[in-house]
């Protein structure tokens, strides 16, 4: 059970063996981590703090979005439209929730940061999964580790 500051914690289960992605999953849950400490002191710094944080959170996750579409569309994966449309709906949840905060509408950083992880996991354990077994069964080692190198040198960090 993760501890006190620890909302979530990556395991081995959520791999979908490739290293460049589950590193970058790993990082959004250190990100979600990081959030949901800042979000447990009292109401007002949770407030400040997050909103600073957040911003650096969601480019992460942009980041992390486009990465692993350019990965799906290179490998012509079937249902990339829909992966694409999952994040897309995420990211827009993200900044409506955002927006919201800072007009100053009630303010539930522990929601929000459950509703981040909760997120990530699901879309990790299922849809992330499904594109997993299709690059398992469709593409060679070769052809992945080829495609995998590019993606390193156009998104490099
Ligand atoms: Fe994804």
């Amino acid at each position: 059970m993760p501890g006190d500051d620890i909302l979530v914690e990556w395991d081995d289960k959520y791999s979908v063996g490739i290293q460049l992605i589950d590193d970058q999953h790993k990082e959004l849950i250190t990100l979600t981590n990081t959030l949901y400490r800042g979000c447990r002191t009292g109401a007002d710094a949770a407030r400040t703090y997050f909103l600073g944080a957040i911003h650096g959170a969601v480019e992460y996750v942009k980041y992390h979005f486009a990465v692993e579409e350019k990965l799906l569309e290179t490998l012509a994966y079937p249902a990339v439209a829909a992966h694409k449309s999952e994040h897309r709906d995420f990211v827009k949840k993200i900044f409506q929730d955002v927006k919201s905060f800072q007009e100053g509408k009630q303010f539930v950083p522990n929601t929000f940061v459950r509703f981040l992880r909760d997120w990530i996991l699901s879309h990790i354990a299922v849809m992330d999964k499904k594109y997993m077994e299709y690059i398992q069964e469709n593409v060679s080692r070769n052809v992945l580790d080829a495609v995998l190198l590019d993606l390193r040198k156009l998104y490099g960090r």
